[in-house]
């Protein structure tokens, strides 16, 4: 069995914080846990994620004091791959046994060549959900193709999950309540977490590559998603010989 994993946070919608929550789930696993993260980001031609880490590597030479931050990590920043989603497999198929935690960006439609082998090479799907009618549908329509790549024995997909992004405490929750209750009737699952909107994820310094997340940030239900995501991915009994390892 693969000892390396798979993830993707993915939808068929655009801008519902693939890459941002990417970033986060990386930069936190690989900074703060005796885990080796790698992120294939094969969101071409915007390969977002390349260009956090352009941009983070452009913040630290000017600033010193995040290079002494960053140095104080102790550990090597996470590759980060990109290619196209055609050539992703590859990618993949060469990370295996190398990183801990493979994690693949991919772009915001699913009519792209090659998505569907790559689906066959992921462990899970995270899919981040906004509260509008059309972000409901078209992953409802999404995790309907999903299910025929789950516990198959031509694909290692085991699982995908939804969870709520840009959650506003205050509004309504009609169209919460309704929404779960729909993905329930449907037999999706919808994660506890909810990731709150805030300008705070659009900020460099909060979604960094070159540092894990600060701790102020954890209540906006970040923290809270990581913990059910790495639950899912590293079982405890996984967890603790990841421990082991440390
Ligand atoms: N919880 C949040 N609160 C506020 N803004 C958010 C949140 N999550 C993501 N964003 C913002 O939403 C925008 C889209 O996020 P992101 O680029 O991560 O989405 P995406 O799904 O990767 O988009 P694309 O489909 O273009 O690849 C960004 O400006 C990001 O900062
Ligand atoms: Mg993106």
């Amino acid at each position: 069995m693969s000892q390396t994993k798979y993830l993707s946070i993915s939808s068929q919608k655009g801008g519902v914080g693939k890459s941002t929550i990417t970033t986060l789930i990386a930069s936190y696993l690989h900074f703060t846990m005796p885990l080796k993260v790698a992120v294939v980001d094969c969101d071409y031609p915007q390969w977002t994620i390349e260009n956090f880490r352009q941009d983070d590597l452009a913040l630290l030479k000017k600033m010193p004091e995040k290079m002494a931050e960053f140095k104080a990590l102790g550990k090597k920043a996470y590759a980060i791959i990109k290619c196209q989603v055609k050539d992703a497999r590859q990618q993949l198929e060469d990370l295996e046994g190398a990183a801990d935690l493979v994690l693949v960006d991919t772009p915001g439609t699913l009519n792209i060549a090659g998505l569907p082998e790559l689906w066959r090479q992921l462990d899970y799907i995270f899919i981040p959900i906004e509260p509008d009618a059309a972000t409901i549908n078209s992953t409802l329509a999404y995790t309907d193709v999903l299910r025929h790549y789950t516990n198959k024995p031509d694909s290692s997909l085991q699982g995908f999950y939804c969870f709520w992004n840009k959650f506003v405490k205050n509004e309504k929750q009609t169209f919460f309540n309704q929404t779960e209750k729909i993905f329930q009737e449907e037999g999706v699952t919808l994660l506890g977490s909810r990731l709150e909107q805030s300008v705070a994820y659009r900020k460099s310094e909060v979604r960094s590559t070159m540092a894990p997340m600060r701790k102020e940030f954890y209540h906006l239900g970040i923290k809270s998603l990581l913990e059910e995501i790495q639950a899912i991915v590293f079982p405890v009994k996984e967890a603790a010989s990841v421990a082991e390892k440390a």
